[in-house]
């Protein structure tokens, strides 16, 4: 089948998140039906129909007792990594979980103890602050630098934090959520020479991995060293499939893995994933899901174009800053010199553009916003042209 990124999906009243606007969100009281909704991190496209045919498919058997995962589970994400990432990894190094944010919070309960430090660089997709301070342990932030507009890691800084006894984990957002950067291989060396320097153990966060646009190259830390190593990977983000729960935590370090596992067992879960979360992993990790994902890619490589250039030529006051990966725009908004309530006034209210407020990565996202453009074009034109009329 075609692939139609331009087909439009209506997603009003279909249960969706990020459809459901009203009554969700803080900013609710400006928010009805005819605001667009560019917030959480989900995409506007239909799912490929070569998935589709296999949940089809398994829908038919019309029986769903509980499901085991065989080779060929193992074998489709062995695949996947291999082939995207050129990391060869072995079949029990797959730990499957219902979420990348689930296996965040168990990591931290497995590698740390109350009142331990967990390093994070904001500004940052929240949760990496949610599951450390959920769990009573506390949060050390090492703030990303921003350079001639772009952000880098501040290693000065880091180093001192990785250095400090307390703080026994890190967690690495890459590619990262909200900015956008691709970390290179250069700077992603120095963190593990960090690692291993002060055992300090690595969460990598690389469920945006798939998503590099333009002509970045993402290099997986599992490339790089294998010791004091957790990285998380999903079906999620790339293929539009976050409601079925379906990550693939990979963990070659045997005591770390069973650390990481008995924390499962504790709450009573099994490494098992869902049976649609399994038939979906195995549909998309193939050399269909990698076309889908190229044209998918293409698509949002033009989106991101469009919105810059739109930005750049209409709204200069607002920066649109460099991206490498994810589908996720970081705005700068402080050239407008308006307050926050202003911004989300203008924003919400006048050009009812349901958007991320920079604040909620961080203090240090404050002046930002973040901007969903996974979406059909025309929606994308509509809502920077509701900008334009209220800037
Ligand atoms: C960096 C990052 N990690 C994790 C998630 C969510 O993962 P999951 O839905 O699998 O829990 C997101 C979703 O936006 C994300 O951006």
């Amino acid at each position: 089948m075609k692939n139609n990124f331009d087909e439009y999906v209506e997603r009003r009243g279909t249960d969706s998140r990020k459809w459901s606007l009203i009554g969700m969100l803080e900013m609710a009281q400006y928010v009805d039906e005819e605001s667009i909704p560019m917030w959480v991190a989900d995409m506007d496209f239909r799912v490929p129909e070569f998935v589709i045919e296999k949940l089809e498919k398994r829908v038919k058997e019309q029986v769903f007792g509980y499901n085991i995962v065989g080779e060929s589970y193992y074998e489709s994400v062995k695949y996947w990594l291999k082939k995207k990432n050129n990391w060869s990894i072995e079949e029990e190094w797959i730990v499957p979980t219902s979420g990348v944010v689930p296996a965040l919070c168990f990591a931290v309960k497995a590698f740390t103890e109350e009142g331990d430090g967990v390093i994070v660089q904001n500004p940052v997709y929240p949760p990496f602050r949610s599951s450390i301070e959920l769990n009573k342990r506390t949060v050390v932030n090492s703030p990303l630098k921003l350079v001639n507009d772009r952000y880098e890691m501040d290693f000065i800084d880091l180093e001192k934090k990785f250095k400090e006894p307390k703080n026994k984990l890190f967690i690495l957002c890459s590619p990262h959520n909200p900015v956008g950067r691709v970390w290179t291989e250069v700077e992603l060396k120095k963190l593990v020479t960090l690692s291993i320097e002060n055992n300090v153990i690595i969460v990598s966060d690389e469920i945006h991995s798939d998503l590099i646009l333009f002509e970045n190259n993402f290099t997986s830390l599992g490339t790089l060293n294998l010791k004091n190593l957790i990285v998380c990977t999903s079906i999620s983000k790339t293929f539009n499939l976050a409601a079925l729960k379906a990550s693939n935590i990979i963990i070659p370090d045997e005591s770390l893995r069973e650390k990481f596992k008995e924390e499962m067992f504790k709450v009573g879960l099994k490494p098992v994933p869902n049976i649609f979360g399994a038939i979906a992993t195995e549909a998309c990790y193939t050399a269909d899901g990698e076309k889908w994902l190229e044209d998918l890619k293409k698509y949002l490589e033009n989106n991101y174009k469009y919105l810059k250039k739109f930005l750049d030529e209409n709204i200069p006051n607002i920066k649109c800053m460099p991206l490498e990966g994810t589908y996720l725009a970081w705005l700068d908004l402080k050239g407008l010199n308006l307050t926050e309530e202003e911004l989300v006034n203008k924003i919400e209210k006048e050009a009812k553009i349901v958007i991320d407020g920079g604040h909620i990565f961080g203090e240090e996202g404050k002046g930002f916003i973040r901007l969903n453009f996974a979406c059909h074009r025309d929606v994308l034109k509509e809502a920077l042209e509701r900008l334009k009329k209220v800037f």
